[in-house]
């Protein structure tokens, strides 16, 4: 199907100066960037975008690094986008995640691992919806 996802290029990888080369990517799979900024998150966004996280031992870290700099934020589309992006960063854990994959070349650790992606088409809408109005999201 036709779906969207929110993805996020972490303050890691954004200092490494590679959201050109994710991009790249991303534009190689196929995914189309429907809309984009680039932020510093304050603490209250970047705790309410991982609210479900608010009680796991590593939101304090999360959210530490989360606003530790700049963040590049899009919405991608495409067919199967959510997968498709999934397979693109790899495992959440950078020393898991297979050859090839975006956090296997730029992630140094679990916490920066370089990218986000949504994990299904429902939380695609709801992180798409908490960082752009449906007046910033392009038809292409
Ligand atoms: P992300 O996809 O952005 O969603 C939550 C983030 O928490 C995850 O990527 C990791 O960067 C971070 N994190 C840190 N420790 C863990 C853990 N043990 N399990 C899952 N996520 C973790």
């Amino acid at each position: 199907a036709l779906e969207r996802t929110l993805s996020i290029i972490k303050p890691d990888a954004v200092a490494k100066n590679v959201i050109g080369e994710i991009y790249s990517r991303f534009e190689k799979a196929g995914l189309k960037i429907i809309a984009a900024r680039m932020k510093q998150l304050s603490r209250a966004e970047a705790e309410g975008f991982y609210a479900v996280h608010r009680e796991r031992p590593f939101f304090k870290a999360l959210v530490d690094f989360m606003i530790s700099g700049p963040v590049m934020i899009q919405a991608l589309q495409g067919e199967n986008a959510i997968a498709v992006h999934r397979d693109l960063m790899g495992a959440t854990d950078p020393k898991k995640a297979a050859p090839g994959t975006i956090r296997a070349d730029f992630a140094d650790s679990i916490d920066a691992n370089a990218v986000h992606g949504s994990d299904a088409p429902e939380t695609a809408q709801v992180e798409i919806a908490y960082f752009f109005a449906s007046s910033e999201i392009t038809a292409r």
